[in-house]
């Protein structure tokens, strides 16, 4: 018997399964956060849905970085997808800019989009205190682009950090506006997802807040970070004097060296270190060589095979041609649809 599946087949068997889309910003190197609050859901993923991953190079350009590094970076991105176990025949892995339809369908939610709702946004709201000197439209209608990456191939599961849930919700209400506003049914809602749990946030180094790209290179450990360097700054990393008795609540940079901890070590290492704290007696130096020597061995293998992807353009020319080929694919289908819906015709 011939187990193979024909094209038809094919098609069909990939419309059952459920839709997932997600990015990344070519922001600089991707980090722990990053890994563990998505990229680690993007693998797993891989094996059970129809999954399209993406590098949003778009949405890097709200703060103007400079040509070269916006492609040195958009390839480290793409190196380090495939480093963490991301498959070109198992997922659709591509550049943002490689499909056209996103800024069509961006540009058509955004009349759908108000201008209200889209200031209220805390993260707009955040860059608005911060960097007044470039408050660009783009950070404004941020989330609209994001909408537009998810809903155009029909995602109902976007694997995404803790970061990301108010963007999320506000995809579901331009998803749900537009099947209202055109009286037809062509996106699902979107759900942000984790494995089991809620969204992560892996916080940073610096004892309070987020790991982030952003935050200066000190806050975040990167995967291709070198052994040495990753030592050092959680050396560094911000604790307090210590506990004063014994069965003390946790201080805000213990959670945090803790829920890295977590992420990276044994939940015995981990018990250990919580025991010796409600103890009163930890020290935190030995927290620290623990948490490096954890990080290190997490980290290692990724970072030996982005040594070795890095040299390899074939790969990455051939991952992101076969990843631009079926997004559009996907997309170029929806584009139809929308365009059908709002009487978009050719008089040609
Ligand atoms: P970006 O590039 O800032 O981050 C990429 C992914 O990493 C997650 N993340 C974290 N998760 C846990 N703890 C952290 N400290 C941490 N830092 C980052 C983010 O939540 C994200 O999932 N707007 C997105 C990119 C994007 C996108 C999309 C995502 C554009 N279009 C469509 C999903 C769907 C962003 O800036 O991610």
């Amino acid at each position: 018997m011939d187990y193979r599946l024909s094209t038809m087949d094919y098609k069909h068997y990939l419309c059952r399964m459920e839709r997932v889309v997600s990015g990344v910003r070519p922001t600089g190197q991707i980090h722990l956060g990053n890994y563990f609050g998505a990229i680690r859901n993007y693998v797993r993923l891989q094996e059970q849905a129809d999954c399209f991953y993406f590098i949003a190079d778009y949405h890097s350009l709200t703060t103007h970085p400079n040509p070269a590094d916006l492609h040195a970076n958009v390839r480290e991105v793409l190196v380090t997808f495939l480093a963490c176990g991301l498959d070109p025949e198992k997922a659709t892995l591509y550049v943002q800019s490689d499909q056209p339809e996103i800024p069509e369908l961006y540009l058509i939610l955004n009349m759908l989009a108000g201008i209200g709702e889209l200031e209220r946004t805390v993260t707009y709201k955040e860059k608005a205190s911060k960097q007044q000197d470039n408050l660009n439209a783009g950070l404004l209608t941020y989330p609209v682009l994001m909408t537009a990456d998810i809903i155009l191939h029909k995602a109902t599961k976007v694997p995404v950090g803790k970061d990301q849930e108010q963007h999320l919700e506000m995809s579901r209400n331009f998803a749900n506006r537009f099947n209202f506003q055109y009286n037809c049914e062509i996106f699902p809602e979107p759900q942000g997802f984790n494995f089991g749990e809620d969204l992560v946030k892996i916080p940073g180094l610096d004892g309070t807040g987020k790991m982030g790209k952003s935050e200066g290179g000190k806050n975040a450990i990167y995967l291709g970070e070198d052994p040495d360097s990753i030592r050092k700054k959680v050396m560094r990393a911000v604790t307090d004097a210590g506990p004063t008795g014994t069965n003390q609540p946790l201080t805000e940079p213990v959670a945090n060296l803790i829920a890295v901890m977590k992420a990276v070590s044994s939940p015995d290492t981990v018990q250990f270190f919580l025991d010796q704290y409600a103890g009163g007696s930890i020290r935190y130096g030995d927290l620290k060589k623990q948490l490096a020597e954890d990080v290190v061995a997490f980290t290692a293998p990724i970072r030996a095979r982005m040594l070795e992807i890095s040299k390899d353009d074939a790969l990455i020319s051939r991952t992101v041609k076969l990843g631009a080929e079926k997004a559009r694919a996907s997309g170029s289908q929806t584009i139809k649809e929308v365009r059908e819906a709002i009487g978009i015709k050719r008089f040609f």
